[in-house]
């Protein structure tokens, strides 16, 4: 790289990283599936709200004001979530971040994912019936 990495500084900078994660995530061989097969994700449509949270976590905006765990129940209605998905996410995540800058903002961006995807899998673990580990994803 011909230029030394800089923190996050703006929005630009947020959907770069936002773009590059997703490009990463929707060819990976686990998480891809989830992303492509099943929520079909439209990247282009959700990009604004991504940024919007990212700008609201990074850069305090509170342009975000959405609920971040609706999308993820009702997915993990369809194919449970599990926590190699999760640490997957993360490992690209990180990397997608290190790689692009370097900073405090870079550093939160990191430890922030962390936190909610923690905060994200017990939320989903809370709302499985308890008996439903094995049963939820067989039919799929
Ligand atoms: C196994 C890991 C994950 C998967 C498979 C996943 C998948 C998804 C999907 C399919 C959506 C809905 C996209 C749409 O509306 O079309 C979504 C939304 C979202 N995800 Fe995730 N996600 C994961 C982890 C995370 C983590 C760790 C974070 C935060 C650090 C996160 C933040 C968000 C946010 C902010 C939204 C938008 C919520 C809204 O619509 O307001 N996700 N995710």
């Amino acid at each position: 790289m011909s230029i030394a990495p800089h923190d996050i500084a703006d929005r630009d900078d947020i959907e770069a990283v936002v773009v590059a994660f997703y490009r990463r995530a929707f060819a990976d061989d686990l998480l891809g599936p989830v992303f492509v097969d099943i929520a079909r994700m439209d990247l282009a449509a959700h990009l604004p709200t991504m940024c919007d949270f990212w700008e609201t976590v990074l850069l305090r905006t509170g342009a975000y004001r959405g609920n971040a765990l609706r999308p993820h129940l009702q997915l993990d209605a369809e194919v449970a979530l599990t926590p190699a998905m999760f640490e997957r996410w993360l490992a690209l995540w990180t990397a997608t971040v290190e790689e692009r800058h370097r900073g405090e903002r870079a550093e939160h961006a990191v430890a922030q994912a962390r936190r909610i995807a923690g905060a994200l899998q017990r939320r989903l673990g809370a709302s499985r019936p308890a008996d439903d580990r094995t049963g939820a994803a067989a039919g799929g």
